[in-house]
């Protein structure tokens, strides 16, 4: 029998956009793996929560308040975990929104804010991150989340799907600048997920909406969270600059977008 093969035990995970969804689901995994967390959210008190909850694990966990929009306000948290919790060799990315958006409709007010929240944070972040740990001559992994929307069109998303696929392209970068320091960088790519902020529908329209995906169901954060620990992990330390679709078949069936009318009430740009 080998203990802690994904070799969380003793190691700090930054968590960005803990506090709820997939990120949550990340927390309580790592945690009953072993690993220390820091959870950073703009809803403190849903951050403080998952900590509460965590430490019941017997990990160490700390909470951070954090606007992921502006640099200052995510740098700042950052260098204040790695100065009161300790540096971090763990950096998952989760935050990310789309505008329900035609092309035509888009606004670059609208292509800028899912840009800042999908792409622009992450960048920082791992910017940040990898600063850290070169200083200090340590290895470390991360893994953001992208979308199948980054990996083929993504109608009435745009600037979504855009965004998503930039974080496929950063990943490949990171992977091959930060590959000499030990750093691997991986992205995670899912299909329709229930989450506290889209929760189960309408079954007509859940049905027409998985009308695509071979296993005909949208998946739970627990199965976003399980690759994410993975790719995250010592399980994973030949893989790096990859993007895993977690999508239930969707993609390997080639991944045809189900064009659905917009969602009742839904007004150009608003989150969806
Ligand atoms: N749900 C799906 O079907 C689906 C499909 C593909 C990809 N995704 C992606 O999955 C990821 C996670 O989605 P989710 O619904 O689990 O997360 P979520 O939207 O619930 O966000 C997680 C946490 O991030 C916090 N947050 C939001 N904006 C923030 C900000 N500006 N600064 C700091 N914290 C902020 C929220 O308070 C929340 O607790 C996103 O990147 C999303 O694009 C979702």
């Amino acid at each position: 029998m080998q203990e802690d093969r994904f070799g969380f035990k003793g190691r700090r995970v930054l968590i960005i956009g803990g506090g709820q969804g997939m990120g949550e689901a990340t927390a309580r995994l790592l945690a009953s793996l072993g690993a220390d967390l820091a959870l950073l959210d703009i809803e403190v008190a849903r951050a403080e929560r998952v900590k509460s909850d965590v430490e019941k694990l017997g990990v160490r966990a700390h909470a951070v308040q954090a606007d992921v929009t502006d640099e200052t306000s995510l740098v700042e948290a950052m260098a204040t975990v790695e100065r009161t919790f300790g540096p971090v060799d763990g950096l998952v990315t989760i935050i990310g929104m789309a505008a329900w958006s035609p092309l035509v409709e888009t606004t670059t007010e609208i292509w800028d804010n899912d840009h800042n929240r999908n792409l622009r944070y992450v960048f920082v972040a791992c910017r940040e991150f990898a600063r850290s740990l070169i200083a200090r001559g340590r290895p470390g992994s991360l893994v953001t989340i992208a979308s199948v929307d980054g990996l083929r069109s993504a109608q009435n998303h745009g600037s979504y799907g855009a965004a998503k696929a930039g974080l496929v392209n950063l990943v490949r970068t990171m992977s091959q600048e930060w590959a000499p320091h030990g750093i691997r960088a991986n992205c995670v790519a899912p299909g329709g997920v229930v989450t506290p902020r889209i929760p189960l529908g309408d079954p007509a329209r859940e049905a027409a909406g998985m009308a695509n995906v071979p296993m005909k169901r949208r998946g739970t954060t627990d199965e976003i969270a399980n690759p994410v620990a993975f790719l995250l992990s010592d399980m994973a330390t030949y893989i790096t600059g990859q993007t895993l679709a977690v999508d239930g078949g969707y993609m390997a069936a080639g991944g045809f977008s189900t064009k659905l009318p917009a969602p009742q009430g839904k007004t150009i740009g608003v989150e969806s």
